[in-house]
């Protein structure tokens, strides 16, 4: 994932992606350009100058750069030089989402975009976030295939409650999951004594696209009395820091004012997650192999150590066939 759809308009936006610098903008017909941020003069960042009918005009010496990056105009003479191109990137827009492929030869179809209905849907109030986080996108991962660390890290979740029953399973469109279940816990917000089962279900498609449900039914219920669910997008700005992209919905009559739903995921994603994956980076030094470093497994690392074994794979099969 590039960025949300409404943080790309007519002029340029620009964000790093897998260590390349890269501008976005929409043509009038809305359809999102992404190209390198690099005027091929003097290599000024395109992303300073304009774009005018969807054109990027260089904000340096003024070369004119198509949505095919083609240099169409060079106000010093009527001559195009030949290098006067810049590399684009094939993007897609779905689900509130700009969808982009660094590679060159990209995937057949975009089927394998894991879809993310929640943002559209009218039944529910989406939130939208982001947090960059100064780690490698695999940390973040891990954090969120193991809901186990909510016992240490998120008070709010529960906390010292959320004591689940794992399990693991994998779909044949290669969807992992991993399943949190709790029979009895305490309420986190209503009154003393209230009771709830829980039940979180986190769901992964490469490379980087988290859907979490979560569940909690008062006990003596048979329906669920609040449902939550979120989508958690990872896309390495560096080889050592992240962009996490995060939208979070309730049903639309539920009783957490929106207010209080954004202060939840700020305070768990940006004050209780990334300072401790920042540190987990830092504290890993210069090797960010996790199983080079012969870590401790504990049941619940499962789902991660596969997540990070089907990278692997993946990267391996990419790399052979470019
Ligand atoms: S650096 Fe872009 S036109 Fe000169
Ligand atoms: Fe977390």
């Amino acid at each position: 994932m590039a960025a949300r759809s409404n943080e790309v308009g007519e002029q340029p936006f620009a964000r790093t992606l897998l260590d390349t610098p890269v501008v976005l903008f929409r043509q009038p017909s809305g359809a999102v350009v992404a190209m390198l941020d690099r005027c091929p003069h003097r290599f000024a960042p395109l992303s300073a100058g304009k774009v005018s009918e969807g054109r990027i005009k260089c904000g340096y010496h003024g070369l004119e750069f198509d949505a095919l990056g083609q240099c169409v105009h060079n106000p010093f003479s009527r001559a195009i030089p030949g290098k006067a191109r810049v590399p684009t990137f094939a993007t897609f827009e779905q689900d509130k989402a700009i969808w982009i492929w660094l590679g060159t030869a990209g995937p057949d179809s975009t089927d394998s975009i894991a879809r993310l209905p929640h943002h559209m849907d009218p039944q529910l109030r989406c939130l939208f976030g982001y947090t960059l986080t100064k780690a490698d996108y695999r940390l973040v991962g891990d954090n969120l295939m193991d809901l186990s660390h909510t016992m240490m890290l998120h008070p709010a979740f529960g906390g010292m409650d959320y004591v689940p029953k794992f399990s693991y399973s994998e779909e044949p469109d290669g969807t992992m999951i991993c399943d949190y279940r709790i029979a009895e816990m305490p309420h986190p917000s209503a009154p003393a004594g209230t009771v709830i089962s829980h039940w979180d279900r986190m769901r992964w498609n490469a490379p980087g696209t988290f859907r979490l449900e979560s569940r909690s039914t008062l006990t003596g219920s048979s329906e669920p009395d609040f449902v939550l669910i979120s989508a958690h997008i990872l896309t390495p700005e560096t080889s050592s820091t992240s962009h996490y992209f995060w939208s979070s919905a309730v049903h639309k009559d539920d009783s957490l004012s929106d207010g209080d739903h954004m202060a939840m995921l700020v305070q768990a994603f940006d004050h209780e997650d990334k300072p401790m994956l920042e540190a987990v980076h830092r504290r890993m030094g210069a090797n960010l192999d996790l199983l080079a470093l012969d870590p401790i497994l504990l049941p619940m690392d499962a789902g991660s150590i596969r997540l990070r074994r089907k990278l692997q794979a993946l990267i391996a099969r990419e790399s052979n066939t470019n």
